[in-house]
């Protein structure tokens, strides 16, 4: 994985660093902690003026070499109106921070005006600048001029009201941390060296943290049935998996577990109803779904979060061959359903469907939630900016949404509606994988309907905000990671033990 940071937390009165950062709302107060700058406020504040700096979110000015400040670098983050505490993005302002840290050892002062930043707070700040740090270069011989690439702090040290507590909270930030670089880093490899087996194999990895890893492969897939899932992986020479990593972290072992769920194609060509050329390398992205499971599963175990958690995963690669399943072949999925197959690019539903379908009957978990790179049409409607929600449960679609506000993950609703039944009705069979253009993530969702019977569940499709994602202040990364932040603090803020 990519060069680590290293963030450690100490008191206000510790020594700081050569560079040093501090945050400021559009008033441009000073962090009053921040004691070794108060006799230089009055210059800092002419220099920020010199600058045009007015606080701004996302705004950085550097104060480079000034003899008369106490550092060689000072960094300085606007927040943007500060008054709402609450609405600061303070994971964006650490990745902020981090894009204008040079290498080397740099102090971050947690306060803002005469207030320390709550150990939660400043926590975020450490999780934006990890987040920032991450990027995937294993396969370049040739190292970009170190002047063209950014280079993020080697060592930070947060300077906090309580460096104790502060650690505590870190530590779990961290975990996180860890599951989105995996998810970013699984997201990111080719589809060569990432395949069914390799992807499982790196899944068994898991158990490092705790995790307890089982893998099925194709025989005892065809013993339970799987065949929906065993259909698409017919015409690769990668033999499919599907992966059960299980998390039993509350204090009731027997504690009905939460669910996650994820599509991992680990490349879709489209099969026999192949995909036109231009682009078609970014379809081993195909698996972020089953990625983000994997590194939720490794931030609720390195975390210890207090749940029992499953994650389960769908592992195949759809390809065109001799051996690969046709349109008009008729598949008998795990549920019993017979699935008459139109589209053979239409695979990520086949997976899910028996996949769905096992979790629900062999774990009766709370919930569960699906997340899958499902639908193009979903680009169309929400973009890159949201992920479409769709769920049979209201409470379980408002703890989402929620979740997705205060991580920046964020979801958007879309509608389940058995007025869209009619257009998967197959004429040969009991459901068609594919009913056309029209409301094509709506139909695919609604595919996965009746492969969930009464359990509360939610699906996600990621296909807009999982891969392709464009650079931001705490992404640099092609697979952003998506969805293992928003999780985590969906668990975090419900399902587990007080
Ligand atoms: N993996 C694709 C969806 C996708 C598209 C993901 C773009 C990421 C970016 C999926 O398997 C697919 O091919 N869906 C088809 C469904 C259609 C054949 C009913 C689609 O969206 O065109
Ligand atoms: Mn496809
Ligand atoms: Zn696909």
């Amino acid at each position: 994985m990519a060069k680590q940071i290293s963030i450690t937390a100490r008191g206000f009165d510790a020594a700081p660093s050569p560079t040093i950062v501090v945050f400021v709302g559009e008033d441009r107060t000073l962090p009053g902690a921040a004691a070794a700058l108060k006799p230089v406020g009055e210059r800092i504040g002419q220099l920020l003026q010199l600058h045009k700096f007015k606080g701004g979110a996302k705004a950085a000015a550097v104060l480079v070499g000034h003899s008369e400040l106490p550092c060689e670098r000072l960094v300085i983050v606007g927040l943007g109106k500060a008054e709402d505490r609450s609405k600061i993005d303070w994971t964006t302002a650490g990745g902020v921070a981090a894009g204008k840290l040079a290498g080397g050892a740099a102090s971050v002062i947690c306060a803002l005006g005469e207030s320390p930043l709550t150990p939660a707070e400043a926590a975020d700040v450490a999780l934006g600048m990890r987040l920032r740090a991450y990027s995937f270069d294993k396969y370049k011989t040739k190292k970009k001029d170190k002047a063209e690439e950014e280079e993020p702090a080697a060592e930070v040290t947060l300077h906090a009201a309580d460096a104790a507590a502060l650690k505590k909270v870190l530590k779990a930030r961290t975990a996180i941390a860890e599951g989105v670089d995996l998810a970013r880093e699984l997201v990111n490899e080719p589809p060569n060296v990432l395949n069914p087996e390799s992807f499982a194999k790196r899944a068994k990895a898991l158990a490092d943290v705790g995790v307890d890893v089982e893998v099925l492969g194709e025989k005892e897939l065809k013993k339970i049935g799987m065949r929906a899932l065993l259909g698409v992986g017919q015409g690769s020479h990668n033999e499919s998996q599907v992966v059960i990593m299980r998390w039993n972290g509350a204090k009731d072992a027997k504690a009905q577990p939460v669910a996650f769920i994820g599509k991992g194609v680990t490349f879709d060509t489209g099969g026999i109803s192949i995909k036109p050329a231009g682009g078609m390398e970014d379809m081993k992205g195909d698996m972020a779904g089953a990625a983000c499971v994997t590194g939720l599963m490794h931030a609720l175990a390195a975390r210890k979060a207090k749940v029992n958690a499953i994650g389960v995963i769908g592992l195949v690669e759809n390809m065109p061959d001799g051996k690969a399943q046709r349109p008009g072949d008729i598949v008998t999925s795990l549920s019993g359903q017979t699935i008459e197959i139109i589209n053979t690019d239409a695979e990520g539903r086949l997976v899910l469907a028996d996949v769905l379908w096992h979790v629900q009957a062999t774990y009766k978990p709370q919930f569960m939630i699906d997340l899958a790179t499902l639908t193009g049409a979903i680009l169309v409607a929400l973009g890159q900016e949201r992920a479409g929600l769709f769920s049979n449960n209201d409470d379980l679609a408002t703890r989402l949404t929620a979740a997705g506000d205060s991580t920046g993950e964020r979801v958007w609703r879309m509608p389940l509606d058995p007025a869209y039944d009619k257009i998967i009705d197959s004429k040969f069979a009991d459901v068609k994988n594919s009913g056309g253009r029209y409301a094509g993530s709506i139909t695919a969702a609604q595919f996965l309907q009746r492969f969930v019977n009464d359990c509360p569940w939610a699906h996600l499709d990621v296909a807009g905000t999982a891969m392709g994602a464009n650079s931001s202040d705490t992404n640099h990364s092609w697979g952003p990671g998506w969805g293992v932040r928003l999780l985590d603090r969906l668990v975090a803020d419900h399902y587990e033990d007080r």
